[in-house]
């Protein structure tokens, strides 16, 4: 069994990660962490785990996790992660970062985003934990920065395009997210009165998970990627809708635009290309860990439309940090996550 450690438990996340591993016949549960809860049952704290866990949460105690695990997810607010990381790395134990600390391949470009204090990634093997993509640096990585949930419905839709330059480098990238994706701490943006039959944008231009796109999609097309990044708060739970407006290098018709998708996502089982006309909804990846791609060419204009839906606690998330695990350990990659969406 692979011994397992979640910091950050009580976040949306970690209650993602319990509810998942809860399934996963490999995995055994040996320390959650929490900063409000500690002491209490984890079923205490989210009632929707009670019969699956007999487990308290414990305050973040580092030495302790590292002792009793053999790998610890951080789901945690940026910048806490790479403490942890570094005592894990010394004692053996793998790291999956659910926040930003180690998605990005330059720090001056983290600390430019996020500022603080931060220890680098100096002598820590990480990868950028998409699989899709990155599954052979996963395998060797210490510690593997988990993508943000927009850019993980972003650079999927994008990258087979930009690797076959089918498209030009800029984009215009319009999301909409569930309101999940702002943590479980209560503002005034995220209650009821303020989000419910209302979308509204946020951060338009300077959304923190901009360069990490621009990074993925910059290394994917082998040139510069310019990004414009509208994102959307939406009065639903879960969920990202990602829609891009791509300028096509050549004329191509929605048979070949498929044959592109279709070719580089062969082998992907998380990853589902639908045929030309069908468009994805979130409602159809709700509590899974899939991506469903659509497009449309609109032939007047030259304008490939891009769109992606994604469950940003799995996918987005925690689905796609037990995906990084399982790469690591070498179990199959579908291993805990073969789910079924909920629907309706
Ligand atoms: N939500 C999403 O859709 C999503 C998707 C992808 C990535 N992420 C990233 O994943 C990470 C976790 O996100 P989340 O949505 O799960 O956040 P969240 O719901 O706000 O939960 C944060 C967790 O961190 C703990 N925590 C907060 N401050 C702490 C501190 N100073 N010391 C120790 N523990 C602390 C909280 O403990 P208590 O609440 O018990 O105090 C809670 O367990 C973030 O970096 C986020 O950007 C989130």
């Amino acid at each position: 069994m692979i011994k397992v450690g979640i910091f950050g438990a009580t976040g949306y996340t970690g209650v993602e990660l319990m509810r998942l591993l809860s399934k996963h016949e490999k995995v055994k549960i040996e320390y959650i962490s929490s900063q409000s809860y500690a002491g209490k049952s984890i079923a205490d704290v989210y009632p929707s785990l009670t019969g699956f866990y007999d487990i308290s949460l414990d305050d973040v105690e580092v030495e302790k996790a590292v002792s009793k695990c053999d790998v610890v997810f951080t789901a945690l607010p940026a910048g806490y992660a790479s403490k942890i990381a570094r005592e894990a790395v010394k004692k053996g134990v793998k790291v999956i970062d659910l926040g930003a600390d180690f998605r990005f391949d330059d720090y001056s470009t983290y600390k430019e985003w996020y500022g603080g204090e931060y220890d680098g990634y100096d002598g820590i093997k990480r990868a950028y934990g998409l699989p899709e993509i990155y599954r052979d640096s996963i395998k060797e990585a210490d510690v593997v920065g988990n993508p943000g949930c927009y850019p993980t419905s972003v650079i999927l839709g994008l990258v087979p395009l930009l690797k076959e330059k089918v498209i030009d480098g800029n984009i215009i990238i319009d999301s909409k997210s569930g309101i999940s994706g702002a943590g479980h701490s209560p503002s005034q943006k995220n209650i009821y009165a303020e989000c419910n039959e209302s979308i509204r944008a946020y951060n338009v231009a300077n959304h923190r998970h901009v360069p990490e796109m621009v990074q993925e999609l910059s290394k994917a097309s082998g040139e510069k990627v310019s990004v414009v990044f509208a994102p959307h708060l939406t009065p639903m739970t879960r969920g990202i809708l990602s829609t891009m407006y791509c300028k096509l290098r050549e004329n191509l018709n929605q048979e070949e635009i498929y044959e592109v998708f279709a070719e580089f996502y062969k082998n992907e089982y998380f990853v589902k290309v639908l045929k030309p006309g069908a468009y994805p909804s979130t409602k159809n990846v709700y509590g899974s860990n899939f991506c469903h791609i659509g497009f449309e060419v609109d032939k007047a204009t030259g304008t490939l439309v891009v769109m992606t839906a994604i469950d940003n606690l799995v996918k987005g998330a925690s689905g796609q940090a037990i995906q990084n695990m399982n790469i690591i350990f070498g179990l199959e990659e579908k291993t805990g996550l073969d789910i079924v969406p909920v629907y309706p």
